[in-house]
């Protein structure tokens, strides 16, 4: 893995959501050592946040991290977290949608009622991404700078892509959301599923955002971290033992966060809408580049802007004034 890379970060305002568990806690820690003005650690609750900042504090010395809740399985939680990050923050440069989950294929409903891991992973961070677009709009003109969204997708993209059954259906979202097409053979791909979705998402934003916004996303790679808890029995060990033999830190997979958001030439322009792994912009898969997935990329992101119009008033005048195509 290449090394870190640093930046000076004064006067810069961080936000990481999952800060407290796995490559979302390194990435904070290293953003820590960057001297950010303030790091916004996102985690379920604001006692794990605090939690995560003591471990900070010690590991790092930096005394400016911050907690903020957020529950991504839980789209009212999204409101508030934004609500009270628009109080107290006066800009936002760096905004790193990390937290995710992996339920071992298992299916499992949101409070929301959505299928979990489409939610956590991908519904979750889009809502938060576009409802944080004013802060971050404000930041690039106020302060003349370059803000980042750096999604945190994974090379598992590669494996699969969004079926055509879904695409084809009336509404995508809800039928990938559905249990009865969940069966266990599409279900099996979910994860990925899930990871795709954060790739169409920093794709739209790239199209259609002015250049003065940098949405980027990216693989941290096979890091030992958190994320297979769910996993049992074989698989588990099978899990296990990939770790063992090839797995990297969660340090290790942090730094491609970091990368994504501080690293490129031009203020990172050459990374706008890109997919980064191993410090470079690694090309997307074949179907998402192809005709078929930028149609069922195009359909997502209307469904996701009807949805999100549903669940937050903000929403419909955020689309008006900056995601008009
Ligand atoms: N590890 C890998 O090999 C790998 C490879 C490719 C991509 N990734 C991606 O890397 C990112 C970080 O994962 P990780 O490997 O570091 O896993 P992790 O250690 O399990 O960290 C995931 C973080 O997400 C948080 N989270 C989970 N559900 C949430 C929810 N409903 N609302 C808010 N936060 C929630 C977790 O909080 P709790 O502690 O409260 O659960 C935790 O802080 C994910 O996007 C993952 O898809 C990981």
């Amino acid at each position: 893995m290449p090394p870190v890379i640093n930046s000076d970060l004064s006067g810069k305002t961080v936000m990481v959501t999952g800060a407290n568990s796995g490559i979302g806690f390194e990435a904070a820690k290293h953003f820590a050592k960057m001297n950010a003005a303030r790091l916004i650690i996102v985690c379920r609750s604001v006692e794990k946040a605090k939690e995560s900042i003591k471990q900070i504090e010690a590991e790092t010395g930096y005394k400016n991290a911050e907690p903020m809740a957020l529950d991504l399985g839980d789209f009212r939680t999204i409101s508030e977290s934004v609500t009270q990050a628009i109080e107290s923050l006066d800009r936002l440069d760096i905004l790193v949608e990390n937290a995710a989950i992996s339920t071992a294929h298992k299916y499992v409903q949101t409070v929301d009622g959505w299928e979990s891991m489409l939610q956590v992973n991908s519904l979750g961070p889009a809502l938060h991404t576009l409802l944080l677009l004013p802060l971050m709009m404000n930041t690039a003109r106020t302060h003349q700078v370059t803000p980042r969204i750096v999604v945190v997708s994974s090379e598992v993209i590669f494996w699969s892509d969004i079926p055509a059954e879904a695409v084809a259906a009336p509404n995508t979202l809800e039928t990938l959301s559905s249990k009865e097409f969940c069966t266990p053979e599409i279900f099996k791909n979910r994860y990925v599923q899930s990871k795709i979705l954060n790739i169409m998402l920093v794709r739209k934003l790239a199209a259609i955002l002015p250049k003065s916004i940098i949405p980027v996303t990216l693989n941290p790679g096979y890091c030992v971290s958190g994320l297979r808890r769910q996993h049992e029995g074989e698989e588990a060990a099978r899990m296990k033992q990939m770790e063992d033999d090839f797995a990297y830190t969660s340090e290790e997979g942090s730094r491609q966060i970091v990368f994504s958001a501080v690293g490129g030439k031009d203020d990172g322009l050459e990374l706008r809408g890109e997919f980064t792994s191993y410090s470079q912009v690694l090309e997307v898969s074949d179907w998402l580049l192809s005709e078929k997935g930028k149609k069922a990329e195009d359909k997502i992101w209307n469904e996701m802007l009807e949805l999100f119009g549903k669940l937050d008033p903000r929403i419909p005048s955020i689309v008006a004034e900056y995601l008009k195509v």
